[in-house]
């Protein structure tokens, strides 16, 4: 495939890690149309590929992404943007079945904190800066920075970063819980593919269920959430990977699973 600002690759020891690199360094990543439409495609393709077991997203030293492109969206009107249904494109990026990580290093602002909050687990590069600076501009979040980001540090945290748009560090947000570890910028990749590898070793059908039951948490009641859970736990006792999961155990070796 050829992309105009992404780079696309597979990775790991097993080549089982589909790698999307934001690749838009002069304009900070810039989530302009054109690059979260490559992004969709992107993923879409990994989330299609049997040989893929989860996709890492990462941009480059500076920036993971400095948010939605301004320049496009300085002439927007509010009819153009519920007509071309703006932001509409970002929401097949969480619907992925696959497993998500974010590798962020440099500034994950604005959209681009949103895209990191749309990934199942996000690792940061100790000088990594986090925040939604959209008020700063007269606008607000678009993408989940007043919801996603709510849900997962609390009210107080998300009005101090919604409403006086000041950046949050690495560390802080590992404190906050919005991200699961922090490591030096320049482990970060290798550290997240580590994981991702880890993570693309289990059964496939597995990882998306758990992936379902954990993102049903904030969906729904803990009464619903617990029947959703237990049903899927059933569920996964109809798959020929819970046998050699289970039988691996019990022989003392690894597991070969075959996603099926
Ligand atoms: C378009 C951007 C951009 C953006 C940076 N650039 N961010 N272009 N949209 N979001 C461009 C700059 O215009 C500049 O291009 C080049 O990238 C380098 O940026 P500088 O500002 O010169 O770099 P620096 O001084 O290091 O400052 C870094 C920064 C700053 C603090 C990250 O760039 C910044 O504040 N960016 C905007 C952050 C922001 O407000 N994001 C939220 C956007 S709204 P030129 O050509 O001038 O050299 C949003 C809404 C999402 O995301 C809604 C859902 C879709």
């Amino acid at each position: 495939e050829n992309y105009e600002f992404i780079k696309v690759s597979k990775t790991g020891e097993k080549q089982n890690v589909g790698l999307i690199q934001l690749n838009r360094p002069k304009a900070l990543n810039a989530l302009c149309n054109g690059l979260i439409s490559e992004v969709s495609e992107a993923l879409n393709s990994f989330d299609t590929d049997k040989s893929v077991g989860a996709i890492v997203i990462t941009g480059n030293e500076k920036a993971f992404a400095a948010g939605a492109d301004i320049k496009e969206m300085v002439t927007n009107t509010f009819a153009k943007c519920v007509a071309e249904d703006f932001i509409a494109a970002w929401q097949l990026i969480a619907n992925m079945k696959k497993p998500l990580l974010a590798a962020v290093n440099g500034y994950a602002l604005g959209g681009g904190c949103e895209l990191a909050m749309m990934c199942d687990i996000i690792y940061a590069g100790d000088k990594a800066k986090f925040g939604q600076p959209e008020i700063l501009l007269g606008v607000i979040p678009g993408a989940g920075g007043t919801q996603r980001l709510t849900r997962t540090v609390g009210k107080s945290k998300a009005m101090e970063i919604v409403l006086s748009g000041n950046q949050v560090t690495a560390q802080d947000a590992e404190k906050m819980g919005l991200v699961s570890k922090v490591v030096p910028a320049d482990q970060l990749l290798t550290e997240t593919v580590k994981l991702a590898e880890k993570i693309a070793g289990n059964s496939q059908i597995a990882n998306t269920i758990a992936k379902e039951c954990v993102n049903t948490a904030l969906e729904t009641t803990l009464k619903e959430g617990l029947h959703f859970e237990k049903r899927m736990f059933h569920a996964l006792f109809a798959t020929k990977d819970q046998k050699e999961g289970m039988a691996a155990f019990i022989e003392k070796r690894k597991a070969n699973f075959t996603n099926e």
